[in-house]
């Protein structure tokens, strides 16, 4: 009798250590049973977007971890502001600079279509990454989900942790370690930069300044990008001059060539501890995918809402 009764209290127990894990970790298989379709749905939401636009994958990319380097992947760079309530999207870092918010909300109409109410914002935006990430021929890997969206956002959280590109390598390594990421995952997260553009406010010191470039290529992008802050600062240049729409490791290869766009992207090879890291993925593009996936996963897993804290939202614009 007593040992039944103990087993069943171990059970118990059991039981609620299980719960409670599984409603604090995030799985693949989260949303399986309430809603088979939502896979589909948002790849065919961002095929769409990038055969409309191939910057448009670099930009959903972008968005993702503009999220979760602030309070963790939790949908409140979605938030837009209003006369009450100060958001993410103005702050330093995304202002005049963040896009693709347009082609998150056609995902989530197209997700709420399938199955309403039930799938996160924060989800839905890390799926999306993944997924825009194959659209540009890079590497594909699960994505880990049950997060659930903010209530709130942070401007200034927003100011201060997403590292600008006026860092040097150890302001990068605090700014990622300070998110529980190492530096290797930062200089593997970094070959973001093999798609996408940046604007001339962002590399204006770089390409007139600096010594560690190559002339060629300061020359052409000082082409596009007058000396004189103020001027043409919204002008566009690709962060990987070879092929900017392509995921693949020429941004590592540009930075053997001194061809880094942003300053923080040639202190990735600049001397220090990161150049054996940089010169081996420039070489093998294998171990490079390998860890830009183990590090975005790292990275979808900062401080997620889970449980029964925040919400789901029904516009990833607005808390419900
Ligand atoms: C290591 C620290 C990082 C710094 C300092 C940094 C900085 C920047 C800057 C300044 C831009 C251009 C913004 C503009 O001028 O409008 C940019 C663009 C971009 N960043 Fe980063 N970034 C970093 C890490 C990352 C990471 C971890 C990812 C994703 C894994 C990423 C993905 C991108 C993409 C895809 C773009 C192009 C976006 C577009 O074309 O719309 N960056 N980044
Ligand atoms: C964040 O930075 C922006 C742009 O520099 C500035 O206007 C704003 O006041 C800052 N917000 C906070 C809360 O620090
Ligand atoms: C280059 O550096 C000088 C001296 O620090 C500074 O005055 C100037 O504004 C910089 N030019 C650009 C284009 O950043």
């Amino acid at each position: 009798m007593a040992s039944s009764f103990t087993k069943f209290v171990a059970c118990l127990t059991l039981l609620a250590l299980l719960l409670g894990t599984s409603s604090a970790q995030l799985t693949p298989d989260f949303y399986c049973d309430s809603c088979p379709g939502l896979l589909d749905a948002v790849r065919n939401q961002i095929k769409l977007a990038v055969a409309r636009e191939n910057r448009m994958g670099a930009s959903i990319l972008r968005l993702f971890f503009h999220d979760c380097f602030v309070n963790g992947c939790d949908g409140s760079l979605l938030l837009d502001d209003t006369p009450t309530f100060v958001g993410e999207k103005r702050a330093a870092p995304n202002l005049n600079s963040a896009r693709g918010f347009e082609v998150i909300d056609a995902v989530k109409a197209a997700v709420e279509e399938v199955c309403p109410g039930v799938v996160s914002c924060a989800d839905i935006l890390a799926i999306s990454a993944r997924d825009s990430v194959v659209e540009l021929g890079g590497p594909s890997w699960n994505v880990k989900l049950g997060r659930r969206d903010a209530l709130t956002a942070s401007q200034a959280a927003a100011n201060t942790s997403i590292p600008p590109p006026t860092s040097n390598l150890d302001q990068l390594v605090s700014s990622f370690q300070a998110q529980g990421l190492s530096a290797q995952d930062m200089v593997a997260l970094s070959g973001g930069h093999t798609i996408g553009q940046a604007r001339c406010t962002s590399f204006r010191s770089r390409i007139y300044n600096e010594t560690t470039i190559d002339g060629f290529f300061a020359a052409t992008r000082q082409a596009g990008c007058p000396r004189t802050a103020g001027s043409g600062d919204n002008n566009l240049a690709p962060l990987d001059m070879q092929s900017p729409t392509c995921f693949d490791n020429y941004y590592y290869k540009n930075l053997v060539a001194r061809r880094g766009l942003l300053h923080s992207d040639q202190q990735l090879l600049s001397g220090g501890f990161s150049d054996s890291q940089v010169r081996l993925y420039s070489g093998d593009s294998d171990a490079f995918s390998r860890d830009f996936v183990a590090a975005m996963i790292k990275m979808g897993d900062i401080k997620p809402l889970t449980g029964n804290n925040g919400e789901i939202r029904k516009n990833c614009r607005r808390v419900n």
